[in-house]
Order: structure tokens, then C-alpha cells, then sequence
């Protein structure tokens, strides 16, 4: 079979770290051609170090870009009450040999789609500063982009009321993808917040004898603590992992076409996304929202992938 060659834009995280996880198992149909960070979660450069522990522990041998270090417009905002001063606290991994390369994100984006014989498939699971910035720099890559396959925005918010942290950091960034033309596949929070990895989720997932489960035990249980406490939700939503989930498994997911416009004046309401699922507006779709995910599916498959892993060994 045919792998679907993509880049992996995060800013890792602890759901970044199992959406990787996912794309890089035994299991995946994708063919990994780089991992580029962006600032979110916490700064680009810690960002980066996760990726490249990441990468050494699953034996990932693929170029690591870093990317941006702050939205196109507003000053920076980052998420370590989430994911604790490293953006990746809990598990503790060596300190990478692996290295970044030289060049910039955004370069190794364009270069990439431009140079690839078959179209390549972005997914952003951070803020889109980076492709938004690729899109600017290099409006003709557009044709061959198979699809941006994103984690962000949803009908509520987890960063205030109405907007979600991914899109809310850099909204003026989201703008230009939701604006480019390029076929987008969104997961927001309505259907991240259906995959919880409650007690239960990460008892049945817990495997000590697999390297990898180990790590994923480690992550959910710091990411179920945080959304605990500042939440007051039972266990983490994996939300990045829902990008790389429908890369493998498209029919897990209920999608609709829609349009989604981002807001970017709103008082209350910046960085949020319009989702005209009723189609109130008129406006042409640009968009497949995922509205729901098949949870027993989702976590079979994912408990599968793991067991690759050791298969590994
Ligand atoms: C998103 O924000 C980050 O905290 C997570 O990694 C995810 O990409 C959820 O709102
Ligand atoms: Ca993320």
C-alpha cells in the first residue's frame, strides 16, 4: 500500500507526543517526510527538545525543523498549566542526541510540498503559525497540498469561553488557512473532548513491559491530573491524536462539510471558530469537521497500535 506522505507541525505536548506516536507506529499508513515545532504549548525551542525525545525514543529517524517562536501578530501565550514548565512534564526522558536541523520550518514546508512528487498532507497540531507562513511565503504550494488535516477551534472553548488554545494563540494565522482554499479536516474540541483517557482508558492501556505504553501511561496520567485541576474533567481528551486516528482510520469519524469562518475582532470572542453546521450563512464549506468519533473503535485501534510497539522489540 501507497503511505500518504505527510509533516507533522506541533508543538508537543503530551497529545502531540501520541498523535506522533500514532503516525510513527507499525500500524501507520503515513509516511513521515519531517516533524516541524511551532511556539504553543510552551516556547518553540522546548517544543523542539520534546520532538527530538520523542523521535530518539520511538526511533524515529526523521528531520526535526524548528519553526516559529510567536504568533504573526499578538505577543505569545503558552499552556504550562496544561502540559508543566517543559510542555511535556510528567515521563523523563534522556536528553535527545538527535538534533535539529538548520533550516527553518517553514522553508522545509515549502521546499517539501513544492519538490514532492505526490501531494503531501500537512498536520497541524499546534497554533498554524508555521503554515500560515508557508502559505504567504509561498502561495503556489497550495496545488500540492493534498489536505490540512488540524487539530484546533470546535463550538466551545477551553482558553476562553468561546476559543480554542490552538486558534486563540494565533488567530490571524488561522485566518489564512481557513481562508486558502486548501481542503481542510478539523478536529476541535467537540470531538477531541469524546476521547478521554479517564482511569479506565489508562488502566486498560497501561502495559509495563511495553517501552512506548509505559510513556503514554506516564503522559496521560500528568495531562489527566492538569485537566483535572483546572478543568475538573476525569482524564485528558488525546485531541492531537484525532488528526493522525482519521489519517489511519478515516471511518471512525462522523465528518460534514462545512464552512468555518475565524473570528479575529471579537471582544468576546476572538479566535474563535464559526462552524455553520445548520448552513445559516451561505457561505461555500471549507471545511470537513469531524462532530463525532466511534470512542470503543478509537481506543481499540489505539491499544493495537501500542501492542506494535512491543512487537517491536
Ligand atoms: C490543544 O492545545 C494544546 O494544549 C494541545 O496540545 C492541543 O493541541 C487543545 O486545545
Ligand atoms: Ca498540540
Amino acid at each position: 500500500m501507497e503511505k500518504r506522505k505527510v509533516i507533522l507541525d506541533c508543538d508537543p505536548g503530551h497529545d502531540d507526543a501520541i498523535s506522533i506516536i500514532i503516525a510513527a507506529s507499525e500500524r501507520s499508513t503515513l509516511d513521515i517526510a519531517g516533524i516541524t515545532t511551532v511556539a504553543g504549548n510552551v516556547e518553540v525551542g522546548k517544543n523542539t527538545v520534546n520532538a527530538l525525545k520523542i523521535c530518539e525514543l520511538l526511533k524515529l529517524d526523521v528531520p526535526v525543523h524548528q519553526g516559529a517562536a510567536g504568533p504573526m501578530v499578538k505577543p505569545s501565550e503558552i499552556a504550562t498549566e496544561i502540559h508543566g514548565s517543559t510542555g511535556m512534564d510528567g515521563p523523563e526522558l534522556p536528553e535527545p542526541d538527535k538534533t535539529k536541523e538548520e533550516q527553518h520550518a517553514v522553508d522545509f514546508i515549502i521546499k517539501t510540498v513544492r519538490s514532492s512528487k505526490e501531494k503531501v498532507t500537512l498536520v497541524p497540531t499546534g497554533p498554524l503559525t508555521n503554515i500560515a507562513l508557508a502559505l504567504i511565503k509561498a502561495p503556489d504550494i497550495k496545488d500540492n497540498i493534498e489536505e490540512i488535516v488540524l487539530m484546533g477551534g470546535g463550538t466551545f472553548g477551553n482558553w476562553t469561553p468561546a476559543a480554542e488554545f490552538n486558534i486563540y494563540v494565533d488567530a490571524e494565522a488561522a485566518k489564512v488557512v481557513y481562508e486558502s482554499g486548501v481542503p481542510l479536516a478539523m478536529f476541535g474540541l467537540d470531538v477531541t473532548h469524546q476521547v478521554i483517557a479517564d482511569k479506565e482508558i489508562q488502566k486498560r492501556l497501561s502495559s509495563p513491559d511495553n517501552e512506548i505504553a509505559v510513556f503514554v501511561s506516564e503522559l496521560l496520567e500528568f495531562f489527566g491530573r492538569a485537566y483535572k485541576d483546572h478543568f475538573g474533567i476525569e482524564g485528558g481528551p488525546i485531541h492531537d491524536a484525532c488528526t493522525t486516528m482519521y489519517l489511519l482510520e478515516p471511518d471512525l469519524f462522523d465528518m460534514k462539510h462545512v464552512n468555518v469562518s475565524i473570528e479575529t475582532k471579537g471582544e468576546f470572542t476572538y479566535g474563535m471558530t464559526a462552524v455553520d453546521l445548520l448552513e445559516t450563512t451561505g457561505l461555500e464549506p471549507n471545511t470537513m469537521f469531524a462532530r463525532s468519533v466511534d470512542q470503543e473503535k478509537f481506543w481499540d485501534l489505539f491499544e493495537e497500535i501500542l501492542v506494535t510497539y512491543n512487537e517491536d522489540e
